[in-house]
């Protein structure tokens, strides 16, 4: 079993996914929520956590995703654990805020249909319907989601009292409906703004959002090998979206035209303008949120000091060097597509000359 180094930044979920015979949420969700202690702490019956993750990995697999598949869910559930543990997060956090934390990482796109938000809309889905053309996606993975703990056999939260229920609700609905992209900007800049003040005080429920939000976009800032097999499947769905685009008369969403997208141009672009800003202001909010916890273990002799307190932070190498790569790639593309320009000229004048030859 390939679970020694789910402690590390880039663990490798594709191999993790291959020793546990395609049930990556399964064997990750049960070690975590195990490794966490929830399981004790929560009384969760053994039983009833494997029928819930069975169901959940289930709904993953339903609509045969390239990408948003149990692959994907297993990855963000293990890069959040990445810094529950290794930033010291889950100091700062109570039980319950880490059980919620958990599993809305492990639900937070069930069922996923590998369409867009914006497809949902511009069909007129049964899910943009129901969900009045808001977070549509989002609203579902968080309702089905509830909807298997209401069966007795899978309900993880059974033991848990009224009111740590209702947190643990709030908590999780927060958390995966802060996973729409279209918060991105107004999510950035409301932390920003917060972390900006002489005394920040940051919300348990909108840090732990931002994390998970980073961990959903985080695979641009892991091991090229890794980003670069999840780019092509989240590619390879775009694409099979734009061809039901093209089929409906619609017109393609971005980076769903797969003959007309610039694959290396788009991720430089989502790296720069979105996962970089994301990754310094999350590690900012936890640099601001764990100083205190780290003032008084560290400066005992000397008395505190005012020193922010720094986090280990392994994607900014990653994130310069899947740059460089994808700015090497993007430089080829261009001259390939200038050649096959070049090319074309060519054969249209020859088409042309010859036609002329031909009506002399
Ligand atoms: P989802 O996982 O639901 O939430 C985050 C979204 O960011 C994801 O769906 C994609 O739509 C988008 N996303 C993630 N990675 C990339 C990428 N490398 N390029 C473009 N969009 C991305
Ligand atoms: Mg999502
Ligand atoms: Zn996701």
């Amino acid at each position: 079993m390939k679970l020694q180094t789910l402690d590390e930044w880039s663990f490798d979920v594709f191999s993790l996914s291959e020793a546990a015979q395609g049930t990556p949420v399964k064997y990750l969700g049960y070690d975590l929520l195990s490794r966490y202690g929830m399981i004790h702490k929560f009384k969760v019956p053994t039983a009833i956590l494997e029928n819930f993750l069975g169901k959940v990995e289930e709904g993953y697999c339903r609509y045969r995703n390239p990408y948003h598949n149990n692959l994907h869910a297993a990855d963000v559930a293990q890069t959040m654990h990445y810094i529950l543990c290794r930033t010291g997060l889950m100091n700062w956090l109570t039980d319950l805020e880490i059980f919620a934390t958990l599993v809305a990482a492990l639900i937070h796109d069930y069922e996923h249909t590998g369409t867009t938000n914006n497809f949902h809309v511009m069909s007129g889905s049964e899910a943009a319907l129901l969900y009045n053309d808001r977070a549509v996606l989002e609203n579902h993975h968080i309702s089905a989601s509830f909807r298997i703990l209401r069966e007795d056999e899978c309900n993880i939260v059974q033991n848990l009292s009224i009111e740590e229920f209702r947190e643990f609700r709030t908590l999780v609905i927060d958390m995966v409906l802060a996973t729409d992209m279209s918060f991105h900007f107004q999510q950035l800049k409301n932390m920003k703004n917060i972390l900006s003040l002489a005394e920040p005080k940051v919300d348990k429920s909108k840090a732990v959002s931002l994390v998970l939000h980073c961990c959903d976009i985080s695979h641009p800032a892991k091991r090229w090998d890794l980003h670069h097999r999840w780019t092509t499947q989240l590619l390879e769905e775009f694409f099979r979206q734009g061809d039901k685009e093209r089929e409906l008369g619609l017109p393609f969403s971005p980076l769903c035209d797969r003959n007309n997208t610039l694959v290396a141009e788009s991720q430089i672009g989502f790296i720069e303008f979105i996962v970089e800003p994301s990754m310094q202001v999350c590690s900012d909010m936890l640099e601001t949120i764990l100083t205190p916890l780290n003032v008084k273990e560290n400066n005992e002799e000397s008395g505190p000091v005012d020193r922010t307190f720094q986090i280990i932070k392994p994607w900014i190498a990653c994130l310069v060097e899947n740059k460089k790569i994808w700015k090497e790639q993007a430089i080829k593309d261009d001259e390939i597509r200038a050649q096959k320009e070049q090319d074309h000229k060519k054969e249209d004048n020859e088409i042309s000359n010859n036609a002329q030859g031909t009506n002399e």
